[in-house]
């Protein structure tokens, strides 16, 4: 840490006084090391255990969107992969996997597991280089879930006959999944744990701008020794999912991103034998009542909204407050904003990194413009963000009505947008006023009203007096268009079962 010169400007916000977080003490850089990482310029298709070149001969880069520097050349898969790969996940299937005791797949499972503990370190650094997320999040969130999502489902395995009682529980076959790029080993996690454990063999296609922590899953899993093809991995854009989606030697279809693609899916798979998952976006509603302890609630917003850039489905992007707090609520919010480190992910202080690409960034920017041109007042912290890179100022937004489209629409960006309550009754009604239904939160001294607004709202997970606890152990999915199904927890079996 160095000693800043620099005089702490303690402006005062609306008439009152502002809080001072800034006592002359300035950051030094932290960053994290890259020297004990390593990657491959080239990735191929990872297929029947083994990488294979891409039988179109094309591959794309993946970027590092803090620097905008290429990383690596990563293979497109076409329709003759996507076969090839289903081809081989079927073979492994009806080969060792379906036939192989329960308690022996378990094994290679927590081997997964415990190889990702491993290589840690470095999986959280390749992490934040390819999607730009802050390294404290990669090192202390992702990278950790993800080796838990493994060591649970892990323990499944040999007991799916606890977890369904008098029914025998049998595999559906091939799995194919498709993933988004915001939780990128996190989300692969989700993905193969319970498949595995379930005994099902797996096609997965990981996002185009983060596929670098599954090529090194891939890694991990051929070190694992888990049999050849129970696990392919296969890379490319929308397409590449597409021809997932539409191969007839798929059993299950399980796909986090967005709305609009999750709604080509099921029309893809209308007719058809396969059993889907869908886990899409959201618009949650973070809610704060007048007898909540407020700098808790604070740090809740901030975590809710400003977590992973906002590139979060689950995101507080929506917050009610009570309108007896609301300025007491805005003035904190404010001053704690102005408090974050936006910049460099691979700096152990940076607590907003980068936006995971130029046209999500884009997105961001078309909307600030909108909330901007419908009224709404906007205000963005002055912290200095970097020039190279795709980066973006933690956003709030007052004077929001229900109709805008900043408080309908997905961002997916850390943009806030703030209105009033003043009953219970109100808020539910605006909570729900969404087409969504992913999560949301409520803040209040009072179990009594958690319980009427947890019953009340229509979304699948419910935090109260904090945000964004993820467990193996606990179900998480939505309600209309936030998706169908349940991943984690006994619920997460079951979407990969007939019982
Ligand atoms: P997307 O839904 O296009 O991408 C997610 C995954 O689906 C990627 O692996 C992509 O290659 C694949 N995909 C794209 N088109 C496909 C198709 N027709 N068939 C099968 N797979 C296909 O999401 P995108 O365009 O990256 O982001 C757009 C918006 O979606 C974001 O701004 C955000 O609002 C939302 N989103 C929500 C996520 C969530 O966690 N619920 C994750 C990512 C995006
Ligand atoms: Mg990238």
């Amino acid at each position: 840490m160095a000693i800043s010169t620099k005089k702490t400007t303690a402006k005062p916000t609306n008439g009152s006084p502002k809080l001072k977080f800034n006592t002359g003490w300035e950051y030094a850089p932290a960053p994290e090391s890259k020297g004990h990482i390593q990657l491959k310029d080239r990735y191929d298709l990872f297929i029947g255990g083994k990488f294979v070149k891409p039988s179109s001969g094309n591959y794309f880069d993946t970027i590092n969107p803090a620097t905008e520097e290429k990383i690596a050349e990563i293979a497109e898969a076409n329709t003759a992969d996507v076969d090839k790969a289903v081809k081989s996940a079927r073979n492994a299937y009806e080969k060792w996997w379906k036939k192989m005791a329960p308690k022996e797949r378990a094994k290679y499972i927590f081997r997964i597991s415990r190889l990702i503990q491993e290589r840690a370190r470095e999986l959280s650094v390749i992490e934040s280089m390819d999607g730009g997320k802050a390294i404290r999040e990669s090192r202390d969130i992702d990278i950790p879930l993800a080796a838990n999502h493994f060591f649970y489902y892990a323990g499944w395995a040999d007991k799916l006959e606890y977890a369904f009682p008098n029914r025998v529980p049998q595999s559906l076959g091939v799995a194919g999944q498709i993933i988004p790029w915001n939780f990128p080993l996190l989300m692969a996690a989700w993905k193969i744990a319970p498949a595995l454990a379930t005994g099902n063999t797996v096609v997965l296609k990981p996002a185009e701008t983060t596929p670098l922590t599954a090529l090194k899953l891939a890694e991990i899993i051929q070190e694992s020794g888990l049999p050849e093809g129970v696990v392919n991995i296969i890379t490319g854009f929308g397409n590449t999912g597409a021809d997932l989606v539409y191969h007839n030697d798929v059993d299950k279809i399980a796909f986090t991103g967005s709305t609009e693609v999750g709604k080509i899916i099921q029309r893809a798979v209308a007719g058809t034998n396969k059993k889907v998952t869908l886990e899409l976006g959201g618009k949650a509603a973070n809610i704060i009542f007048d007898d909540a302890p407020l700098d808790q609630a604070v740090e809740g917003v901030i975590n809710g909204i400003f977590f992973n850039q906002g590139h979060v489905c689950c995101a507080g992007s929506r917050l009610f407050v009570q309108e007896s707090v609301y300025n007491k609520v805005l003035r904190k919010l404010k001053d704690r904003i102005e408090t974050l480190i936006v910049g460099d992910p691979l700096d152990k202080n940076t607590d907003v990194g980068a936006i995971n690409s130029k046209s999500q960034l884009e997105t961001i920017n078309k909307y600030i413009g909108i909330g901007k041109s419908e009224g709404a007042e906007m205000f963005q912290s002055s912290c200095p963000i970097p020039k190279k890179g795709f980066f973006c100022r933690p956003t709030l937004f007052t004077n929001v009505s229900q109709s805008h489209r900043i408080a309908q629409e997905e961002i997916f960006g850390p943009v806030l947008a703030i209105q009033t309550f003043r009953t219970d009754e109100e808020v539910i009604e605006k909570a729900n006023n969404t087409p969504y239904g992913l999560s949301a939160g409520v803040w209040t001294d009072k179990g009594s009203k958690i319980f009427n607004l947890t019953t009340k709202m229509r979304a699948g997970v419910v935090w109260a007096n904090t945000y964004n606890k993820f467990d193996p152990t606990s179900p998480f999915g939505g309600y209309k268009e936030s998706g169908f199904g349940r991943e984690g927890g006994v619920h997460g079996l079951g979407a990969y079962l007939k019982y």
